[in-house]
């Protein structure tokens, strides 16, 4: 990694695709530091090899009415480049999306070059192909960009976006908690999220580190809870978080967030021992 006047960070695979971020999306467009800001501006830091994903950030922000500047960061010239392009033929209404979109796009890495501070930072399936020493430096240099308030959200998923986990994290760099969100429809245990697992936790899912005591227990929950599958995937994971409630999880949200497939815990739930 370069600090000083450049960008920050080192290039990487640029895979992308339309909806895969959709799950993270949603999450967003409810948190209270993208509600309670003034003209938000939200970074999604890292795009990939086209904006697709910005402009579906853009448009579900919108959608969930709390609309938002959205400003594509990469630091790969010509995928900037190739989401110009894209903006421009927005503009002139030739895509799927908004010729008013609330997009744009420059070139920049964690240094995070905005014009303002940002209520929320979306990186994601960025820091996968970096080395978990890198985390604590990277998460740091995005935070310090934040407004007071804000969240990055560092997080990682497959390429269809039906299996994705993050973790939001402070303007003091803290971690806040990690999310686990899966389409359930068809899903056989929760711990195939073990794929796609932030950085910070993907090599600390082994006996005796919290995260596997957290995905074996959503596991062993889940089994449990196979009785409900005849009122529906919604209602045996409602179980499923119920039990590990009841067994002494932190469980943070709510059910409406329960039955979209998610369940959150505090950091300090999974972190690494
Ligand atoms: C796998 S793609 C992910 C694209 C998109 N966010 C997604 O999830 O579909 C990762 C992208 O992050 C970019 N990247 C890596 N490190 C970065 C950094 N420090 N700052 C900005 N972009 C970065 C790479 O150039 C690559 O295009």
């Amino acid at each position: 990694m370069r600090a000083g006047t450049q960008l920050i960070g080192r290039p990487t695979r640029g895979t992308t695709g339309t909806n895969r971020l959709r799950r993270v999306d949603r999450w967003i467009a409810q948190l209270p530091a993208l509600r309670a800001a003034p003209g938000p501006l939200v970074v999604d830091l890292g795009f990939g090899a086209n904006g697709v994903t910005t402009f579906e950030l853009e448009s579900r922000l919108h959608r969930a009415g709390a609309g938002a500047d959205v400003l594509g960061l990469e630091l790969d010239p010509e995928r900037v480049a190739t989401a110009q392009g894209q903006l421009e033929r927005t503009r002139r209404g030739e895509t799927v999306f908004s010729p008013a979109a609330r997009v744009t796009f420059a070139r920049g890495g964690f240094e995070v070059p905005a014009p303002r501070r940002p209520a929320v930072i979306r990186a994601f399936n960025v820091l996968r192909q970096y080395d978990e020493a890198d985390v604590p430096a990277a998460w740091a240099q995005m935070a310090a960009r934040l407004a007071p308030e804000g969240v990055l959200v560092e997080g990682t998923c497959d390429e269809i976006g039906r299996v994705a986990s993050w973790i939001d994290v402070g303007a003091d760099a803290r971690p806040l908690r990690f999310t686990v969100s899966l389409r359930l429809h068809g899903l056989d245990r929760p711990s195939i999220v073990a794929e796609r697992l932030p950085k910070a936790l993907i090599h600390r899912n082994v006996p005796g580190e919290r995260v596997h005591a957290w995905l074996s227990a959503l596991d062993t929950e889940w089994e449990r809870a196979a009785g409900h599958a005849v009122f529906g995937p919604v209602q045996r994971w409602l179980a499923t978080v119920a039990a590990l409630r009841e067994a002494g999880w932190p469980i943070d949200g709510t059910r409406s967030r329960w039955r979209l497939g998610e369940v959150s815990v505090p950091w300090r739930a999974v972190a690494p021992a």
